[in-house]
């Protein structure tokens, strides 16, 4: 336990250090990592959820490439370390509860607030992003 917190601590001192600035303003000038294209795609596809559950329908389709989201490589190989190792998961279980047509709002909810663990020992930037999801 020790060991994880200690973990999770340095983490946060060196994850994303940079790229939250890079990632707001200019989107464009840099080459994004496999991570990071990712993760637009999951802004996109929350944005439009919440829409679709707003309006009182049914979310149809989880895009299957977020399952691989423990697979994806970031810009500070962010992927090999065992902080996101260990939260990646709770979105894609999230999404298989989306998956299920049932309880979609809870599963949403859920979902984002993955991306709020996550984004809370990493790259805090995106959380403007996410608190609006
Ligand atoms: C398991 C950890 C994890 C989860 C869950 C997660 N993120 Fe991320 N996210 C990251 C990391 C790490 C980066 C930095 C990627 C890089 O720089 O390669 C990132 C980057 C981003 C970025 C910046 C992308 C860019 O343009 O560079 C946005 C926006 C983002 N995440 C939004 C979200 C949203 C929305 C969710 C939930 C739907 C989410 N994230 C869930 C770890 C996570």
């Amino acid at each position: 336990m020790k060991y994880l917190v200690l973990l999770i601590l340095s983490v946060s001192i060196f994850a994303c250090s940079q790229n939250s600035d890079k990632a707001s303003d200019k989107a464009d000038m840099y080459e994004a990592s496999e991570l990071s294209a990712m993760m637009r795609e999951m802004v996109t596809f929350s944005k439009k959820a919440k829409a679709t559950l707003a309006a009182g329908d049914i979310i149809m389709e989880v895009p299957q490439t977020f399952y691989d989201l423990s697979k994806q490589h970031g810009t500070r190989d962010e992927h090999l370390e065992s902080a996101y190792q260990s939260m990646a998961p709770t979105y894609t279980d999230a999404l298989h509860g989306i998956e299920r047509k049932d309880s979609q709002q809870y599963y949403y909810d859920a979902s984002i607030q993955a991306c709020k663990s996550c984004h809370g020992v990493y790259c805090g930037g995106p959380l403007a992003v996410i608190n609006q999801l």
